[in-house]
């Protein structure tokens, strides 16, 4: 019981002055539960809705490609830079320090390997993702994909009951099949089935037209980086991505791949949080590379 001496009268009532309803800024998120919002506004800078996702969860079906060879000498440091690192939950026991407060969308689905067949994967039990802490949990769906499409939106429904459960968001990660055409068309079906099947966030791919791709998704949507291309060139993606209506990146390889991985971060930083443009952005990564 708190100690009842000194006990002071409810007095400030504010009588006259309404209590304070604060909206919910990012896009078709409103009507979430607190913890669902709570936790994707540790993701999402509530300043603007947006984020930089760095994702290092290549190794659960590529293994130590270049960049994530050594992710404690890698990625850790590049965690500063990051709203969020997107990981497996192996790398997560193993490499992040748990001392460290960067918000973790954990890789929640695996089961298949580069060298056999992508995307027949199954969702981790959902409950290491509350042990763990987790900011939100990621599931890729193949949409398009006659093998696994059932299976992969069977575990996204499935990631996002238990997420609704706990309140943990889930993002849908687009998997393009080798056969699909990566353009707007595939995009506007591939986003908006995740979202649909109740996909809080949806991670997907740059592309022509983009902007439709937005506009018909309900959720935000967060571009991967894709292959590593110059510098100038993945930050004048992430410019397009913004300006088009993303809600930030989940940038991987066009960060930890990069000669200068934390100039390049703080660059994609500023283009997301700052409105930096490409060659302000690239002109920021040049500067940072050499004063390093
Ligand atoms: C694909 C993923 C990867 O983590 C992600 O796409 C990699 O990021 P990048 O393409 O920027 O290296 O989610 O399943």
């Amino acid at each position: 019981m708190p100690d009842m001496d000194n006990f002071k009268e409810a007095a400030a009532f504010g009588v006259g002055t309404p209590q304070t309803t604060v909206g919910y800024p990012l896009k078709g998120c409103a009507s979430l539960d607190w913890g669902v919002k709570n936790r994707l506004a540790r993701i999402f800078d509530p300043a603007d809705g947006r984020t930089l996702m760095l994702a290092c969860d290549h190794g659960f079906i590529m293994g130590p490609t270049g960049g994530v060879e050594r992710i404690d000498l890698s990625i850790v440091p590049l965690l500063q830079y990051a709203d969020c690192v997107m990981c497996t939950r192996g790398v997560l026991r193993a490499l992040i320090p748990p001392t460290d407060t960067t918000p973790v969308c954990l890789r929640s689905d695996a089961g298949t390997s580069v060298v056999t067949e992508l995307n027949d994967n199954v969702v981790i039990d959902p409950e290491d993702a509350i042990r763990l802490n987790a900011a939100a949990m990621a599931v890729m769906v193949a949409v398009g994909d006659s093998r696994f499409e059932a299976k992969t939106i069977a575990n996204l429904y499935h990631t996002v009951d238990i997420g609704a459960r706990y309140g943990i968001p889930v993002m849908g990660v687009t998997a393009v099949g080798k056969q699909m055409t990566r353009d707007a068309r595939y995009f506007r079906l591939a986003t908006r089935i995740c979202a649909e099947n109740g996909a809080n966030v949806v991670k997907t791919y740059y592309t022509e037209g983009f902007e439709t791709v937005v506009a018909c998704c309900p959720v935000p949507i967060v571009i991967a980086g894709g292959k590593k291309i110059p510098e100038r060139d993945a930050l004048e993606l992430a410019y397009k991505a913004i300006n088009d209506g993303a809600a930030g990146v989940d940038m991987g390889r066009n960060v930890f791949q990069s000669e200068h991985p934390a100039a390049m971060i703080q660059a994609v930083s500023a283009v997301i949080h700052k409105n930096l443009k490409p060659d302000e952005a690239y002109q920021m990564y040049q500067d940072l590379a050499a004063a390093k």
